[in-house]
């Protein structure tokens, strides 16, 4: 017997968050499109009205919201998080999703959205948080990099971790050539990861993430 297939009023509700090329957003946006996928991403919210990321909600026939996160770099400032918390209030948002998002989310969307709120980084958390993790992984020298899709918290890419994903790191890698590596699985990490969130299939013991089995 075939499941029917979502219907739109049960679907988890995505805002994604991007500050930069968007290619996150569009695997999130592409898996989205299959009517059995228990989520569908409503809106794009950008920091950067440049950013790749909106041509292709564009593309995708989503809408963009651009608000201005304040003039210090990798922080936003109190009236953009409570801006963006209005933004996903207006459109219902169940999970806020950050696609390279370059600043550190506090203030009113941290409050509204904890537990609520995933983001991918291009490493395997704990190891080389922050920026440029890719040249942190080529220059400490490790055989296996990867990407973590996480929890996001107070701090800096330090959240529960959801699921990981490996690549070996080549002796000729450069940070070009394993930054490819590394995206080609978080989008195929970051679908999955808000799979299991929509579909109930995540508990947060602690630090660890128990996956339920499931379908
Ligand atoms: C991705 O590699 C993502 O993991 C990283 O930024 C890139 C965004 O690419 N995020 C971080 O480093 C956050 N700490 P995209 O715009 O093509 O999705």
């Amino acid at each position: 017997m075939r499941i029917p297939c979502w219907t739109m009023r049960e679907k988890s509700r995505i805002a994604v968050l991007a500050s930069g090329r968007g290619s996150n957003f569009e695997a999130l946006a592409r898996a989205c499109l299959d009517c059995d996928y228990p989520a569908a991403v409503v809106v794009l919210i950008t920091d950067n009205p440049e950013a790749g990321a909106v041509s292709i909600a564009d593309s995708f026939n989503i809408e963009h919201v651009a608000v201005d996160c304040g003039p210090k770099k990798g922080s936003m400032s109190p009236e953009s998080s409570e801006k963006i918390t209005a933004v996903c209030a207006a459109h219902k948002i169940d999970v806020v999703c950050l696609a390279g998002f370059m600043r550190i989310v506090k203030g009113a969307l941290m409050a509204a959205y904890r537990g609520r709120m995933l983001n991918i980084h291009p490493a395997l958390l704990p190891s080389f948080r922050g920026l440029d993790a890719q040249r942190q992984a080529l220059e400490f020298g490790v055989r296996w990099s990867g990407c973590t899709v996480h929890f996001v918290d107070e701090g800096v890419d330090s959240g529960a971790i959801i699921l990981q994903r490996i690549v070996p790191v080549r002796s000729d890698d450069t940070v070009e050539s394993l930054s490819e590596r590394i995206l080609r699985e978080e989008h195929v990490a970051y679908p999955e990861a808000v799979r299991f969130y929509a579909t109930g299939r995540l508990r947060v013991e602690g630090r660890r993430v128990i996956i339920r089995e499931g379908v």
